[in-house]
């Protein structure tokens, strides 16, 4: 097959939601249909029980889950899916905005009852952020829920995107019987059924034909045939360019334990979400249909055993084609680098391959040469953007527990953080280490994992810091006075920016007030800033 034709065939995507929406749950139903697991159950919760934050055990399975299926490619219908899984655990949201900027898509999963939640928002944020596609799975519909408007309301006014419904439930909870596809203009009846991929669909040509007060009853007929008159009049036909640009969010309903509405999302996902696209880099644009390949790490695993250091990088192909092999540049250490063993993913087992393509994830051996960030090409110079650190939430400082061991403690903490287990920020006098994450699981990890990897003991010591900004001025002296008169606020990021780490939202504030000229930034990448 052609370059073109394997970029054709290609989707690259993640499944977002907030813990508990069904994400696991709907992943395992599409896996069943690529055929790429046998029965239901077989992809276990990646979740960390929310009680268990102590138990390390739970971290280390946690991770070794986590490898298995950070990527689970599978075929439907002719398209390769390459479905790249996200952690539920809120901790480690920034893991999950890092996998955002190897996907050219996102289904995101909502709880009919609970409709848009915290992590929810902040998910989309990032999607927003960076325009990514959106198609909405409202799940659950088999329980009671909310009025299916009202659900179409909160997404548009919390997740700042608009929404059309590609199709409309009958019912819901006891009084769901399943939903009318407003497309085909056919109906697709519930029945609950856990493992089985079968259906029922009646085509329905006319909804006032009295047909469907038969299969469904007056009632529920009288207020389908209201309800899509109001979605008629109230939203603007499907347009499939306004969903690429990130515009608008189609919206399905189902019940992902049941298995019901999945084979519609899926089908609707091949047909109409983005094919690979490309990226931005430091120097130009780089798409995917370009002869020569080019490719970055968005995620490095540690290896489970800690007597072998190595870990797994992923890269995600933007150009060209990969080989095994073959040498490409490692950009950032300007150093020529080949692989013999890089692995894809296909559900739970892991397979050497011979060559990738754009949009595919493939896992890389890696000694410690990889950085979150760095691009591999056939000889050219550039960086890919958009792989920014956000702001954490955060902030401690690590004290080394026995100077004996400062050497282990310095590679360990440098590695963890090159991995994005958490961001690290030097504070100077005295080299201070000021360790910055988006939830507290991360310093258990940190202290557990340079305790049992690198042999070097520490504790941490809380900062109240607000946040970490990164600044920018048209004026550089007058970033180097804000720097001198608040030293004390400010560390040196893994790039050696200058950071402020405001005490809080009010000093941060006052800042802004005090020095007009600099512009404070929540995430290292100025164009693509988070707002707020
Ligand atoms: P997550 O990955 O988004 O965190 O969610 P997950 O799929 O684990 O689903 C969370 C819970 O919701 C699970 O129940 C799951 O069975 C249930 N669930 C998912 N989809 C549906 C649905 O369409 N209808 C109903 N009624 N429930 C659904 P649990 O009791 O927490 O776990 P389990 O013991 O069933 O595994």
């Amino acid at each position: 097959m052609s370059l073109e034709q394997e970029i054709q065939k290609r989707r690259t995507f993640a499944i977002i939601s907030h813990p508990d929406a069904g994400k696991t749950t709907l992943t395992e139903k599409l896996l069943l249909f690529g055929g790429a697991i046998q029965t239901a159950g077989a992809v276990k919760s990646n979740k960390i029980k929310k009680t268990a934050t102590s138990d390390f055990m739970e971290i280390e399975k946690q991770r070794g889950i986590s490898v298995a299926t950070s990527v689970m490619a599978f075929e439907y219908l002719g398209a390769k899916i390459n479905l790249l899984d996200t952690p539920g655990h809120k901790d480690f949201a920034e893991d999950t905005y890092r996998t955002l900027t190897a996907v050219d898509s996102v289904i995101l999963v909502i709880d009919a009852a609970n409709g848009v939640e915290a992590q929810t928002e902040r998910l989309m944020e990032v999607c927003r952020m960076r325009n990514i596609p959106v198609i909405v799975f409202i799940n659950k519909m088999d329980r009671e829920g909310q009025d299916p408007f009202d659900l179409l309301d909160e997404l548009e006014s919390k997740l700042n995107i608009r929404v059309r419904p590609l199709a409309w439930p009958i019912g819901i909870g006891s009084r769901f019987q399943g939903v009318y596809n407003l497309y085909d203009k056919s109906l697709n009846l519930f029945a609950a059924n856990k493992t089985k991929i079968e259906k029922e669909v009646v085509n329905i040509e006319d909804i006032h034909s009295p047909e469907l007060d038969t299969i469904i009853g007056k009632g529920p007929a009288d207020q389908l045939r209201t309800d899509v008159e109001l979605i008629e009049g109230v939203y603007d036909p499907f347009d499939q360019q306004k969903y690429l640009a990130g515009e608008t969010a189609p919206v399905f309903f189902g019940s992902a334990l049941n298995n019901f509405g999945v084979k519609e999302l899926l089908e609707t996902f091949i047909r109409i979400s983005p094919t690979p696209i490309g990226r931005t880099t430091d120097v130009r644009n780089v798409e995917p249909d370009e002869a020569k390949f080019s490719g970055f790490i968005f995620k490095i695993h540690a290896n489970l055993d800690p007597r072998h250091r190595d870990r797994i990088a992923f890269l995600r192909i933007v150009s060209g084609m990969f080989q095994r092999g073959k040498f490409y540049k490692h950009t950032r250490l300007n150093q020529e680098m080949r692989f013999s063993n890089p692995t894809s993913f296909m559900a739970s087992d892991k397979n050497v391959i011979d060559e990738a393509w754009p949009g595919d994830v493939i896992g890389l051996y890696d000694t410690g040469n990889f950085k979150i960030g760095d691009t591999l090409t056939e000889g050219e110079n550039m960086q890919f953007r958009g792989i920014p650190s956000f702001s954490p939430e955060i902030f401690r400082e690590l004290i080394n527990m026995d100077p004996m061991k400062t050497k282990q403690l310095e590679k360990g903490i440098r590695q963890l953080t090159d991995e994005g287990v958490a961001q690290l920020f030097v504070m100077q006098p005295g080299n201070r280490k000021i360790v910055g994450t988006v939830g507290d699981l991360q310093f258990e990890v940190i202290q557990y994992r340079l305790e049992h990897e690198y042999g070097a003991k520490c504790r941490f010591e809380s900062m109240a810091f607000h946040k970490a900004l990164w600044l920018t001025s048209e004026n550089a002296e007058k970033i180097q006075e804000f720097i001198r008169v608040k030293q004390g606020q400010i560390a040196y990021d893994k790039d050696d920016n200058p950071v402020f780490l405001a005490p809080s939202a009010w000093m941060l504030n006052m800042a802004k007030q005090d020095y007009p000229e600099i512009v404070f930034h929540s995430t290292s990448e100025f164009k693509t800033e988070i707002a707020g």
